[in-house]
């Protein structure tokens, strides 16, 4: 972390946690640039995607429904976020899975408490998914809307499952996100849209180094600031 940034990062200590919220749909580039900036600013992060994931994949994993709103919401009330395993939780079916599950209102209330928590960790916290800063951190300082474009964000995906080794159907991964941001920005409760104070970053013919530099400009503004 540069010199001027570590600074700012340790005149907060003692102080209130600065927290970044980072939301925006699936395949946007919203994780790589939240990890970028955690490390950047030596805060913590939390991909809180990777908690809706964990709680489908335990229903999953048991062979329980996934449209019992009751169960689902024990299962979120007992997860460990400090277990949530990226490699095993990163499958398209537990992908889809997670978005309906995501829809429970008990299961996000459940999720969003630890979220919350999570957020209030000091110096400072990274968290990304759908509704950070409209729904669990409404006072984040810094709010990013990280987009693209339906078309490059289903060829992101495609390139990376290609990448892989594995293979893919471009057609049915476009529609694949298309049907994910249908349901994550039509269900009822915390549906995905940007904060009304959220800075728009549209990565669709933006590298994901001068996305990182936007948000840094905005962060370091922000910091500055308290
Ligand atoms: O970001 P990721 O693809 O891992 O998220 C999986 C699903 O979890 C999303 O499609 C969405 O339905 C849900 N989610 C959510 N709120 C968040 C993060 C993820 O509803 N804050």
């Amino acid at each position: 972390m540069p010199e001027a940034n570590r600074e700012q990062a340790v005149v907060k200590e003692g102080k209130k946690s600065f927290t970044i919220a980072i939301d925006g749909p699936a395949a946007a580039g919203k994780g790589t640039l939240s990890r970028r900036i955690a490390a950047e600013y030596g805060f913590h992060h939390l991909d809180t995607g990777l908690t809706y994931r964990a709680t489908a994949h335990a229903l999953l994993k048991q062979g329980l429904p996934l449209d019992d709103e009751a169960l689902a919401e024990k299962v979120a009330l007992a997860l460990d976020l400090s277990g949530l395993d990226r490699e095993v939780l990163s499958s398209h079916e537990i992908g889809d899975a997670a978005s309906r599950v995501a829809a429970m209102p008990a299961v996000r209330r459940a999720l969003v408490v630890a979220q919350r928590r999570f957020a209030g960790k000091r110096p400072g916290t990274v968290l990304d998914g759908r509704d950070i800063g409209t729904v669990v951190c409404p006072d984040a300082p810094v709010k990013l809307y990280v987009t693209a474009s339906p078309e490059v964000r289903a060829r992101r995906r495609f390139d990376e499952i290609l990448q892989r080794g594995g293979s893919a159907d471009y057609a049915v991964v476009f529609d694949d996100v298309k049907r994910r941001d249908e349901r994550d920005m039509g269900r009822a409760d915390s549906p995905l849209k940007p904060a009304e104070d959220a800075h728009l970053l549209d990565t669709s013919e933006m590298s994901i180094e001068a996305a990182f530099q936007a948000a840094r400009s905005l962060i370091d503004a922000a910091l500055k600031t308290i």
